[in-house]
């Protein structure tokens, strides 16, 4: 079309030559050369002015039919035309590079705007690493994706695959780092790195990327607060020029977000951890007290009170009033003994221990001093979180209820489906719990989440107060 164009409309103007003239005829092939320019691109475009200006001298510049100019005014038109034509081309060629790049970094801009939404709200893990590792599949001019994590034993794992290599990469696999491949490169160098040729590629996954045709390949790192993490790569499998320079640079602006992302997630899991921490260490405290108070304390009163009644029968009758005496602090000892039993329970309940959480939470509701009304549909035992979890949500709820809500009645609601506990204990009492007046519910949250639950506090002033927990039984 470059070519052909002018020297077709140079053709076509040849009946009406003298009408026409040598400046009309220029003046349309300027047109064609610049259409040509927006739509073939540069040496299209060079080559039409060339063939213009060749077109105009041998159609429309007397002598006709000959490449000879006569007239002075005929060859400055020409040399005008080929000075402006190019002029026009190359100018097309700049609006359109600018163009393009212009596209190119709003495409980039909004990927990684996407990208970095995600990171914030935290989704897990597997997610984001799709996500991230297709948002560079399709913003890069590559045939596959894969994100990759350097194990501690000398292994990569695949954690996400975008493109063509999904069945010999597959998520989850694991591949030794060795040979000489892209993985092991940024592995030893913590540096981005490009391999434009699996020829001699070595190592499992060399051999691997040679069997997947891998042609031209770039790797980044993910580096993760300073340590290496993992290994971002892309690349093609069909021949084509080797992936341009800038892909190192946009490479490296996602596996940043992605390191955030993982940053994130591994402090989560350690708050998490020393939270669950936390929690077990209170438990395990309270249980040894328990242990401590049953088999001291307790005890020690128990042999007490049996040598006091000892006492008591050897008195002589004649002093009835030392065996008064007596017999009063016996069954003071007695009474004694058993407020410290019930605060050994309350400590750790070993009823919860012995008969899960349908007779701990009947004990509660018998100890409330409100109506209680149980409805409690999972009767299986769970595992000891989830029971010491729900105990202790419904015995500070019920304790709140007691204390604050002047309710009249308080419902608790258990029930378990699709593997989640969930419970509700609710009070018709004065509702504005607050837990920033108090440590009772924040405890809560921390007991609950700290099992992987998740706990909400309804309590509108007014309108009573609703606990809702939902606890995972797996794990
Ligand atoms: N069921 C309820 N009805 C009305 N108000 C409540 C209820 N539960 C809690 N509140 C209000 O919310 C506040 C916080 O409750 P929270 O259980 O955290 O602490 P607390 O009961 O005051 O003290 P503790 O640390 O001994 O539990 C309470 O002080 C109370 O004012
Ligand atoms: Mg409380």
């Amino acid at each position: 079309m470059g070519t052909a164009g002018p020297a077709l409309i140079g053709l076509a103007t040849i009946p009406f030559r003298s009408s026409f003239g040598l400046a009309g005829g220029l003046f349309f092939m300027m047109l064609v050369v610049t259409a040509v320019a927006v739509a073939g691109g540069l040496r299209p475009a060079l080559a039409g002015v060339v063939s213009s200006v060749l077109a105009g001298a041998f159609f429309l510049a007397p002598p006709d039919n000959s490449l000879r100019v006569s007239r002075l005014g005929d060859g400055l038109a020409l040399i005008a035309f080929a000075v402006v034509g190019a002029a026009v081309v190359l100018m097309v060629n700049e609006l359109a590079r600018l163009g393009e790049q212009q596209w190119t970094s709003r495409r980039v801009e909004a990927a990684l705007r996407r990208v970095a939404t995600l990171v914030a709200l935290g989704p897990p893990a597997d997610e984001l690493f799709a996500a991230v590792t297709e948002e560079v599949g399709q913003l890069l001019p590559v045939d596959f994706a894969i994100m990759g994590r350097y194990e501690s034993d000398g292994t990569v794992t695949c954690v996400a695959v975008w493109g063509a290599p999904v069945n010999r990469f597959p998520v989850g696999s694991r591949s030794r780092v060795e040979g000489k491949n892209l993985v092991t490169i940024v592995h030893e160098t913590g540096r981005p790195a490009r391999v434009d040729s699996f020829e001699h590629s070595s190592g499992t996954i060399g051999v691997a990327g040679r069997a997947s045709g891998f042609r031209s390949t770039v790797g980044t790192p993910i580096v993760v607060e300073g340590r290496l993490w993992g290994v971002m790569t892309v690349g093609s499998t069909r021949l084509r020029p080797p992936l341009p320079q800038s892909t190192e640079v946009r490479l490296a602006q996602f596996t940043e977000l992605a390191a955030t992302a993982v940053a994130n997630a591994e402090s989560r899991a350690e708050i998490a951890a020393s939270r669950a921490r936390i929690v077990t260490a209170a438990d395990d405290t309270r249980r040894r007290i328990e242990r401590d108070l049953h088999d001291g304390a307790q005890q020690r009163l128990v042999s007490l009170g049996l040598q006091l009644r000892a006492a008591e029968a050897d008195v002589p009758p004649a002093l009835t009033g030392l065996q008064g005496e007596l017999s009063s602090v016996a069954d003071g000892l007695a009474i004694l003994q058993d407020e410290l039993r019930e605060f050994a329970r309350g400590i750790h309940p070993a009823i919860l221990a012995e008969g899960g959480v349908g007779p701990a939470l009947k004990t509660l509701a018998r100890r409330c001093t409100l109506p209680v009304e149980l409805d409690l549909q999972a009767h299986e035992r769970m595992p000891e979180r989830i029971e010491v979890a729900t105990y202790y949500v419904v015995s500070e709820a019920l304790t709140n209820a007691a204390k604050h809500a002047q309710a009249s009645v308080v419902r608790v609601e258990l029930r378990s489906d699709g593997g989640i506990l969930r419970l509700r204990v609710r009070d018709d009492g004065t509702g504005g719990a607050d837990p920033a007046r108090g440590s009772g519910l924040v405890g809560l949250k921390d007991r609950v989440e700290s099992v992987g639950g998740t706990i909400t506090v309804n309590s509108q002033a007014g309108a009573g107060t609703s606990l809702d927990v939902e606890l995972p039984l797996g794990a």
